[in-house]
């Protein structure tokens, strides 16, 4: 089964395709109330109605290289497999969100996988596009803003070995106070 994570790293990396300059990631999960929401919202060329309407077809892409768009397919495939959803809103020139539902606790429901890890690599590749990153659980909420990080950088990159452990840590740690993100 593919980790929600590698997941939420193709839909970012629509986002980042379409030329967005800030992409806002939310995630929002309740265990008790059996619902995790993974919304990916950007302000990047966005899409027409028509072209929307068929985007869950794995024929429709604006790829190049192959002619198939497997990304959104697979994404509600692994919502729908679990009791869950996706929805789509776009507006061409303002942007894109993508909110992902699934049942927190349904068997079929695929694992997080590592956040952390993904998000780093996903902020650190991509040093010209800032990343909003919060994450909600019943017991506090965790936000990550890249706009501040590069304030506080003064001008180091974003990209130096010291600064990507730092940011890797932080969310780890910001994860586990919130008990955000395991999966047992
Ligand atoms: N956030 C977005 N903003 C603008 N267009 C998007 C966005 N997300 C998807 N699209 C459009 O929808 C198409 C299909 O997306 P999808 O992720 O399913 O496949 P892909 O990105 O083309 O290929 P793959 O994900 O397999 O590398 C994209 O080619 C792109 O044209
Ligand atoms: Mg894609």
């Amino acid at each position: 089964m593919r980790e929600l994570s590698m997941h939420l790293m193709d839909i970012i990396e629509n986002s980042i395709k379409a030329d967005a300059d800030l992409v806002i990631i939310t995630i929002e999960e309740n265990k008790a109330e059996n619902n995790l929401t993974i919304t990916v919202k950007d302000d990047g060329k966005g899409m027409d109605k028509e072209f929307l309407q068929r985007v869950f077809d794995p024929f429709v892409t604006s790829r190049t290289t192959r002619r198939v768009g497997l990304g959104l397919p697979l994404l509600k495939a692994a919502a729908e497999r679990c009791g869950g959803k996706v929805e789509i809103t776009s507006a061409p020139n303002l942007g894109t969100q993508v909110k992902a539902c699934f049942q927190h606790q349904h068997i079929d429901r695929a694992p997080m996988g590592n956040l952390a890890e993904t998000l780093t690599a996903v902020i650190v590749g991509n040093p010209k596009v800032d990343f909003v990153y919060t994450h909600i659980t019943p017991k506090g909420r965790y936000v990550l803003d890249t706009r501040i990080i590069k304030e506080t950088l003064d001008g180091i990159n974003i990209s130096h070995p010291k600064v990507v452990e730092w940011i890797k840590k932080n969310i780890a740690e910001g994860l586990k106070k919130i008990n955000g993100g395991v999966d047992e």
